[in-house]
This record gives C-alpha cells, sequence and structure tokens, in this order.
C-alpha cells in the first residue's frame, strides 16, 4: 500500500491531491492541516467511507508539531513513508499588486512579510523534510515534492517583466534552493528531492482585489498570454493536480530528476 504525505490539504490545492491519490484505495493518504477537526469534518462529509484517508494536526512552522506527526504516519505505516508532497505554502496580500520598489515605501511591512513568507516557505519546510527523511527513506517510493512556483523563475521574471508577488517569488527561490540542497545530500541514498509549480490555477488569490489591482494582475495575465499562446488563464485544481502527479510520477533519481526546478509540464515552459 503505497502512502503519502500532503501538507497544506485543507484547501485549494492541497485538498484536490487528498481528494485524487485517496481514490484509489490502495493508498494510504496523510493530510497534514493546522485544523484538524474541521478537515475531519469535510473529508467525512464529502468522502463518506474513504477509510484510507487520514488527517493529522501540524503546522509546518512547529517542529514539535510535524515531529508527533511523523510518529504517527510511523505508527500506522509500520516505520516507513514512500511520498511526502510538501504543498502548504503562504502568500501575501501585501506584495500581490505592487513592484517592489513600491513595497519598499513602507519598510516595516516588507520586512514583517518577507519574514513571514520566509518562516513558512523555507525554514517550515526544511523542518517539513528533515523530521520526515527517516521514513522516507524506509518508505519504497522514495520521492520528496515541493509544490513551488514559476514566479521564481528566473529567465521568466526579466523576460516578461513579472514585477507582481516579489516577496512570494523570493521565498520560492529559497525553498527551491533547499531542496537542491536536501538532493545533493540524499540523491545518493536513492532519494528524490524536486521541485514543481503547479502552473497558474485558481484557488481564489486575487478574489479581494480592487478594480485598479485587478487591472495589474490582467497585465501580468496578458503577458502570461503572450508568453504562452496556449494558456487561457488559471486553470483548475483538478487539471493542476493531475498534471503535477504526472509528473511526481515520471520523475526519477535515475533520470537526473534530483534538485530540479519544474513546471506541471515537467520542463521549463511555465504556462
Ligand atoms: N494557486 C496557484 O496558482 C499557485 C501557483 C504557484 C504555486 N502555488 C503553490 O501551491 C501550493 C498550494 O497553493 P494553493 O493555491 O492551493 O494555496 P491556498 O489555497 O492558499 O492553500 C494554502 C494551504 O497551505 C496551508 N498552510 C499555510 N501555512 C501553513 C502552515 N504554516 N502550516 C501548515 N499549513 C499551512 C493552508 O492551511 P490553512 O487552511 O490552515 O490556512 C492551506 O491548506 C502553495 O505552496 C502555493 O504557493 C500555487
Amino acid at each position: 500500500m503505497p502512502s503519502y504525505l500532503i501538507t497544506g490539504t485543507s484547501r485549494g490545492i492541497g485538498w484536490e491531491m487528498l481528494q485524487q491519490i485517496s481514490s484509489n484505495p490502495s493508498n494510504t493518504v496523510f493530510g497534514l492541516v493546522r485544523n484538524k477537526s474541521a478537515i475531519e469534518t469535510k473529508v467525512a462529509q464529502e468522502w463518506p467511507g474513504r477509510s484510507n484517508v487520514h488527517i493529522l494536526q501540524g503546522d509546518i512552522t512547529e517542529y514539535s508539531s510535524l515531529q508527533a506527526a511523523a510518529t504517527e504516519v510511523a505508527n500506522i505505516t509500520g516505520g516507513g513513508l514512500d511520498y511526502l508532497i510538501a504543498n502548504a505554502g503562504a502568500v501575501a496580500h501585501f506584495d500581490a499588486y505592487d513592484p517592489i520598489g513600491v513595497l519598499g515605501e513602507k519598510p516595516e511591512a516588507l520586512e514583517r512579510e518577507l519574514m513571514h513568507l520566509l518562516r513558512v516557505n523555507v525554514v517550515g519546510n526544511i523542518h517539513l523534510f528533515n523530521v520526515f527523511v527517516p521514513l522516507i527513506r524506509q518508505g519504497q517510493g522514495k520521492k520528496v515534492i515541493a509544490i513551488t512556483s514559476g514566479q521564481a523563475a528566473l529567465d521568466m521574471i526579466p523576460k516578461l517583466s513579472i514585477e507582481l508577488s516579489a516577496l512570494y517569488a523570493i521565498s520560492k527561490a529559497g525553498l527551491n534552493t533547499a531542496v537542491a540542497k536536501f538532493s545533493a545530500q540524499y540523491n545518493k541514498e536513492g532519494i528524490l528531492f524536486m521541485s514543481i509549480c503547479p502552473g497558474l490555477v485558481d484557488t481564489g488569490r486575487y478574489n479581494d482585489a480592487s478594480p485598479a489591482q485587478e487591472a495589474r494582475v490582467k497585465k501580468m495575465m496578458h503577458s502570461f498570454a503572450e508568453y504562452a499562446p496556449n494558456f487561457k488563464g488559471p486553470s483548475t485544481t483538478e487539471s493542476s493536480v493531475k498534471d503535477i502527479l504526472s509528473v511526481m510520477e515520471n520523475a526519477s533519481v535515475a533520470n537526473g530528476d534530483g534538485g530540479s526546478f519544474v513546471s506541471h509540464f515537467g520542463n521549463q515552459q511555465w504556462l
């Protein structure tokens, strides 16, 4: 029975991952969330009788909660974990609509928001990987996937002059580097670490935009469409998760995928 642990399964991409992976009854799927009882209720209501789903309490910035979650996983699986998907992530309203120079007009807020993004997206995931490597080592799948963002792609930012989400992009670049460093250490043990961008997915990121902010997002979408003529706007969580799982399945240490940073297409085509 392959086992999976996905973080951030309360909503969005993580919830859809939990649904797709657990739809195969031979998979044992752990979802790590910050509000266990609410998500257990949601699972029971939406997928009654799905006994292969286990919801764990955890915040990736709280090391002891990750240790407790790892103990719970090991008790259920007998010690190992096949696949770890680091999906949980923080985004900021603060940097969503303005370029970095404008953000700099509020230096204290800039520092506070950036430190929060780094704490969750970089430090939290480093803790997650360190706590779960002993279980992954004992598993059969031996794959650790970080859900990152093409916003951190250094080829795309200058080509499309993507000004928005600068702090978020910086935090995802840090995550990608952490993933590459974990790969450098664990590749030789046959453990795959890689970063996958889910594409642009409609999970409500810009729902609170004012008309002026919406215009800036539209401008960015327009440049995305110029870069990728097939891009027709944000995709659904359903199609994004299918793509991510396919990239994850096809990737391997043997193929040289360790430490790589790829899109939901499995390459550097970000949209
Ligand atoms: N949507 C996109 O277009 C897009 C594009 C590129 C990359 N991504 C990345 O894909 C991943 C999922 O995105 P999404 O759009 O589904 O995001 P989302 O709807 O904002 O969901 C984020 C998830 O992360 C969880 N989370 C946040 N901080 C956490 C913490 N400290 N500990 C544990 N869980 C935490 C949230 O839990 P709560 O419910 O408790 O807040 C939630 O389940 C993220 O890493 C995001 O950066 C998304």
